[in-house]
């Protein structure tokens, strides 16, 4: 039988890539996202029976419970949506940048959890959670100390979840350098304090959504248990075999 996968923020980016993989992959997908782009819409067109579009905010417990309700229960759930803006330094960028960030890429998960752990629990064929982190919570690096710790936050909510809910297996995962409008905002604001060198060096590792899409659609279905509270890098050693 197909496994249910919740996917958060899949109107474009890594989102939408994962969702298209998963349902080419004969999953059911359930895409919770504010927006329905052209691209999101073609897919709602080819997969009339295995997508399930349910339109709003992740941080709404209202549509997170429309989401699990879609297809009447869930085996996983990807939290890949999220802001890395408002951008600002520790000394100018003022707390409700700090909350917005944090209400979107933490406080949005957490209440998300709380709806999702209960129906994760009765998975017939074990039940996974993927969060979408970032390489900027190991590195301190100027304008993005709000989006750097809320991704901080993730990883040890990772861990907790992973010692708390022994049946559900629980991965962070670092998607690298994707080519994707948060990348863009990103290379617009390093201009301002990054070296030349720091820019071509990103550049010259990015990769399309795809690659780090489908390392993500696949732990989303098939993460071993041994990798449950780690902290993933999209093409590390660990997810070469799945
Ligand atoms: N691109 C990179 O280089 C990179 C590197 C490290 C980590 N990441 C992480 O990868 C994830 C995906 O980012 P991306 O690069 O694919 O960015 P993106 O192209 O800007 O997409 C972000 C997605 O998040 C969704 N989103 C944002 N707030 C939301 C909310 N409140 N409710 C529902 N959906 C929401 C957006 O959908 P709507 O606007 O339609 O709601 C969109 O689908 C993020 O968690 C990001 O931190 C990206």
């Amino acid at each position: 039988m197909s496994q249910t996968v919740l996917v958060t923020g899949a109107s474009k980016g890594i989102g939408l890539a994962v969702a298209e993989i998963l349902l080419r992959d004969g999953a059911q997908v359930v895409a919770v996202q504010r927006s329905v782009t052209a691209g999101l819409a073609a897919l709602q067109q080819k997969y009339t029976d295995t997508l399930r579009v349910v339109q709003g905010s992740f941080t709404d417990e209202d549509i997170i419970r429309r989401a699990v309700a879609a297809f009447g229960g869930l085996d996983s759930a990807v939290f890949n949506g999220g802001v890395n803006e408002p951008f600002g330094a520790l000394a100018t960028l003022p707390p409700d940048g700090w909350q917005g960030m944090f209400e979107t890429n933490v406080f949005g998960v957490v209440r998300a959890l709380r709806i999702v752990l209960p129906e994760l629990r009765g998975a017939a064929a074990g039940a996974r959670v993927v969060l979408v982190s970032s390489d900027a919570a190991n590195h301190g690096i100027p304008t993005m100390g709000a989006y750097a710790a809320s991704k901080a936050a993730l990883n040890s909510i990772n861990r907790t979840l992973a010692a708390e809910e022994q049946s559900i297996v629980s991965v962070a995962v670092h998607p690298g350098v994707v080519r994707t409008d948060m990348y863009t905002a990103f290379t617009v604001e390093a201009k301002a304090f990054a070296p030349p060198e720091l820019l071509q060096m990103a550049e010259a590792s990015a990769v399309e959504p795809v690659e780090p899409g489908r390392v993500i659609a696949a732990l989303a279905l098939r993460a071993p248990k041994e990798l449950s509270g780690k902290y993933i890098h999209w093409n590390g050693e660990e997810v070469a075999g799945l």
